[in-house]
């Protein structure tokens, strides 16, 4: 494919220009996925494994922080109300589930909900790395804080949400957590304006006219200042 009809379509469609590739990408991570389910050391390990979704050739790939509840009945990421929202504010921008690829950080729901820890995070790693590999996306959006701050250890999702950062080779556009947004109007708000700004920013990337901000950006100036804050006199 070549020309105006296939950047409109990559761009449209949400996929990679390689088409060859999809059938590689699909048996590399259906054995990746064999892989995870085979290693007993993981942890959450009485909880159902959530491999991820979607295209393998994606050249947008969703990556939440962990499975919930609905997840872990259906063995798939993003089915609950969250999930719902994510799709519905996908659609208004004419994007579709099955056209990206969805994961999260953690295949495995902590119990109750809680946050996932970092040696859980650090465990799992390894195969989202891997996964990250084998789709080679044109852009990861993080969803939430947890699956922010493991590409962006310094930003702050208030601040830094719906902006684009290159880190490494990669392309990564930090947004709320759907759960967030479904908490308040000014995250829904936020989290809805936030999704129009993508369409934009994967054409520029697939075109290369797009220029990300440098993660050195992300300083940590807020917190900066509060540790400047003068001492109290001790003595
Ligand atoms: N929240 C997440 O972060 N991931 C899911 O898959 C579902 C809810």
């Amino acid at each position: 494919m070549s020309g105006l009809f296939a950047r409109e379509a990559r761009f449209l469609f949400c996929i990679n220009e390689n088409y060859n590739t999809y059938v590689d990408k699909q048996v590399l991570l259906a054995g990746l996925q064999k892989e995870i389910a085979a290693n007993a050391s993981l942890p959450l390990m009485p909880s159902r494994l959530v491999f991820g979704e979607g295209n393998p050739n994606a050249a947008v790939l969703f990556i939440g922080e962990a499975p919930g509840f609905h997840e872990d009945q259906q063995g798939r990421p993003f089915v609950g109300r969250g999930g719902q929202l994510l799709d519905k504010t996908m659609n208004e921008i004419g994007w579709k589930r099955e056209k990206v690829y969805i994961t999260n950080i953690v295949k495995r729901r902590p119990p109750d909900n809680r946050d996932p820890l970092p040696e859980e995070i650090e465990a799992y790693k390894p195969y989202l790395t891997k996964q990250i590999e084998i789709i080679n996306p044109k852009i990861i959006i993080p969803l939430g804080r947890f699956a922010m701050n493991y590409f962006l250890p310094l930003a702050k999702i208030s601040r830094d949400q719906g902006i684009a950062f290159k880190v490494g080779e990669r392309v990564v556009v930090p947004m709320f957590h759907p759960a967030a947004a479904l908490r308040g109007t000014g995250a829904m708000n936020q989290f809805r304006e936030s999704f129009k700004k993508l369409t934009g920013i994967l054409e520029g990337v697939i075109n290369g006219t797009f220029a990300p901000a440098a993660v050195e950006s992300i300083g940590p100036a807020i917190d900066q200042k509060k540790k400047q804050k003068p001492q109290q006199k001790l003595f």
